[in-house]
């Protein structure tokens, strides 16, 4: 039987680097399904489509691990990974992604990514909607101050010119955002693990949540 892990939560949770690093000590596949939208994002602002005006076959979007397990996104055939978390980008994601028709569309490739193999997704419906069948689902979350501050070292890391207050304002206005939205809203799966990372590192985390998973993975 493969395993299906998600892992949901709300912007700078931390659920990117948490399902990295499970999915390299168990050898899952690691899904990132935020870089669905924001590859559509990208496709929409490149090409100024209109959102609505866009369906599945104009979209050559294809997904892989490298062998260091990080999430590769590819746009026509080229990888795009690392084009996707500018200013722009995020400014205009959350937007792009409460439009009914864009979720169908990302639905889709994000099932299809993982379809008969093992894996870890991660965003805000993995465990609601994408995969509701998932055999251990966990909600990750933490103050909002103290992702805002993940986000803007982030930020500075990449030379992004961000003030702590405006990553704050953005961080806030998105939690509004996702959880507000009409469509499949940022909540708490039902039987998922809450986790409030906000005092813990990434190796005290890991070795919280690990003997969790390790014992659903023997179920198996
Ligand atoms: O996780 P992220 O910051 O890369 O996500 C970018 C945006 O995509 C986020 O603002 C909302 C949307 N998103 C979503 O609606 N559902 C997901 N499963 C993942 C992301």
């Amino acid at each position: 039987m493969n395993l299906a892990i998600t892992i949901d939560g709300g912007a700078g949770a931390g659920k990117s680097v948490l399902a990295q690093t499970i999915a390299k000590r168990l050898s899952l596949f690691y899904l990132n399904t935020g870089a669905f939208y924001r590859i559509i994002t990208l496709f929409i602002i490149k090409n100024q489509k209109k959102p609505q005006d866009i369906s599945l076959k104009d979209l050559d979007i294809s997904v892989k691990n490298t062998k260091n397990g990080v999430f590769k996104i590819y746009l026509n055939g080229s990888d795009v990974s690392d084009k996707l978390y500018t200013p722009e980008i995020d400014n205009t994601v959350s937007e792009i992604a409460i439009i009914e028709k864009i979720r169908g569309i990302a639905h889709h490739l994000q099932r299809a990514a993982v379809k008969n193999i093992s894996f870890i997704a991660e965003g805000r419906d993995t465990g609601t909607v994408i995969f509701p069948e998932a055999g251990l689902k966990i909600y990750l979350d933490a103050m909002p101050e103290i992702r805002a501050k993940r986000r803007y070292l982030q930020y500075k890391e990449k030379k992004i010119e961000k003030t702590f207050d405006e990553v704050l304002s953005n961080i806030k206005k998105r939690d509004m955002i996702d959880s507000t939205r009409v469509r499949d809203p940022l909540k708490i799966p039902e039987g998922a693990i809450l986790f409030d990372n906000s005092y813990l590192s990434i190796a005290e985390e890991v070795e919280i949540l690990l003997p969790i998973i390790l014992s659903y993975k023997e179920t198996m």
